[in-house]
């Protein structure tokens, strides 16, 4: 098959580009995490309660391990129902068919526009259509399985695209886009021809999957820290929780976040959109920060309270970086707290995390999670580390310890009484 790879000059967004071409992006796991799901494998459904761009879930698929993934961001949770291999037959008719249907496009009633949001008034309207006639040909299929609720699948395909039609510019690193800028409609219609053919290329190169019903991958679009999973009891568990660098899924998502709640605030998407915001949020303001219980947590705020620095940086930690932290460790530790009720008594769960610095201290991630997962009963040890330097730096002339950024697998499993 030719490979095809989505470039720069289509205007997909890096995020998307990157998971179109790789299959992966910032945080993701990486391809050698598979021997995680090996080692759980015979164990029944794996457990993500934060589950990303799906990598579990791809894991699985590729072992014949069945797998139940949670994901709170809906853009993540409409990629991960792009590619989920279910809805491989479904998706690759799709994409066929709008291909051979340019006729049908709509046609921008401006050659380009300036904006100061994301979306101008021809944006929207342009992306409406667009949109409209995406759902008409969708409802060719209704004969084709699809995993998940119909009305998602025209959204999934458009979401990634977005970023061709809308007026941003480039924030200071890729994953970061700032409002406002210019969207050139002239050429859509090129970008968007490339955009199916990479996209449809992704979602058919599969590695050697197994024979394990396709119904054995399930998604939900939910809240680790309040979904409520019944009687179900999972005895394994591959995950890694939003890192506290402030890089916010939701944020690097915005733009994409805006258009899906316009759709549903005017009911145009059954989808509830209404979450609080995710671990790891960068919005402090108006939020009465929480208090983490864990004491590695708060001796890591402490330390940071009673380091010697400058008025400003005194001013930004109390206003911003405190209450950041507080909120990130308490909704990890509720996160945790709910997900181990659907724990069963033999189980076994791989987290993987990477730590950062702030001001030259180690934020104990790592540690803090075996903290609460010990206070919760549970044994949990360091499997493995390694050392990444200057992964998902901001700064990349950071050095020593800035630019040091360990990766921890720990391995929990319920104590043996
Ligand atoms: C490090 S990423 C996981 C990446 C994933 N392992 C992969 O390979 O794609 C952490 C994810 O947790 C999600 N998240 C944050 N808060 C959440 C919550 N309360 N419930 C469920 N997911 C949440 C984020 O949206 C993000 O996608």
């Amino acid at each position: 098959m030719t490979r095809h790879v989505l470039d720069r000059t289509s205007q997909v967004r890096d995020v998307y580009r990157s998971l179109i071409n790789s299959g992966r992006t910032y945080a993701a796991f990486r391809d050698e995490d598979i021997e995680f799901v090996q080692k759980l494998s015979g164990r029944g459904p794996i457990l993500d309660p934060m589950s990303g761009y799906g990598r579990t879930a791809e894991f699985c698929d590729q072992l014949g391990v069945p797998s139940y993934s949670v994901e709170i961001n809906p853009p993540q949770f409409l990629w991960q129902l792009l590619v989920q291999r279910s809805n491989t037959t479904f998706f690759s008719a799709f994409l066929e068919l709008i291909q051979r249907t340019r006729r049908r496009w709509p046609r921008p009633h401006t050659v380009a526009v300036a904006s100061d949001t994301f979306f101008s008034a021809e944006c929207s309207q342009f992306i409406t259509r667009l949109l409209a006639l995406l759902v008409a040909l969708s409802e060719s299929f209704d004969d084709i399985p699809f995993s998940g609720h119909r009305p998602y699948a025209p959204l999934a395909v458009l979401i990634p695209f977005l970023g061709r039609l809308m007026c941003a510019s480039p924030g200071n690193v890729s994953a970061h886009i700032r409002r406002g800028g210019t969207c050139v409609f002239s050429g859509w219609q090129e970008d968007f021809v490339t955009y199916l053919t990479c996209l449809l290329t992704r979602i058919q190169h599969r590695h050697q999957v197994s024979d394990i019903g396709p119904e054995s991958q399930e998604l939900v679009l939910g809240d680790a820290r309040t979904i409520n999973l019944g009687r179900r009891r999972f005895k394994a568990m591959l995950t890694s929780p939003p890192y506290p660098n402030q890089r916010d899924f939701r944020a690097i998502l915005r733009p994409e976040n805006e258009f899906i709640q316009q759709l549903v605030l005017a009911g145009q998407l059954p989808m509830s959109f209404s979450q609080p915001d995710s671990i790891g949020s960068v919005k402090v303001k108006g939020k009465a920060p929480a208090i983490p219980h864990s004491t590695v947590a708060r001796n890591f705020l402490k330390r940071i309270v009673g380091l010697r620095k400058a008025k400003r940086a005194t001013y930004d930690d109390d206003v911003y970086y405190l209450p950041y932290f507080q909120n990130y460790f308490s909704d990890l530790e509720r996160a945790y707290s709910n997900i181990q009720k659907y724990a069963a008594r033999d189980f076994s769960g791989y987290i993987i995390v990477v730590n950062n610095t702030h001001r030259g201290v180690v934020i104990p991630v790592a540690d803090f999670i075996r903290d609460i997962w010990q206070t919760m009963g549970y044994h949990a040890e360091v499997a493995r580390t390694i050392e990444l330097s200057h992964v998902g730096a901001k700064n990349p002339r950071a050095r020593g310890i800035r630019a040091s950024h360990t990766e921890y697998v720990i391995h929990v499993c319920r104590r043996k009484h």
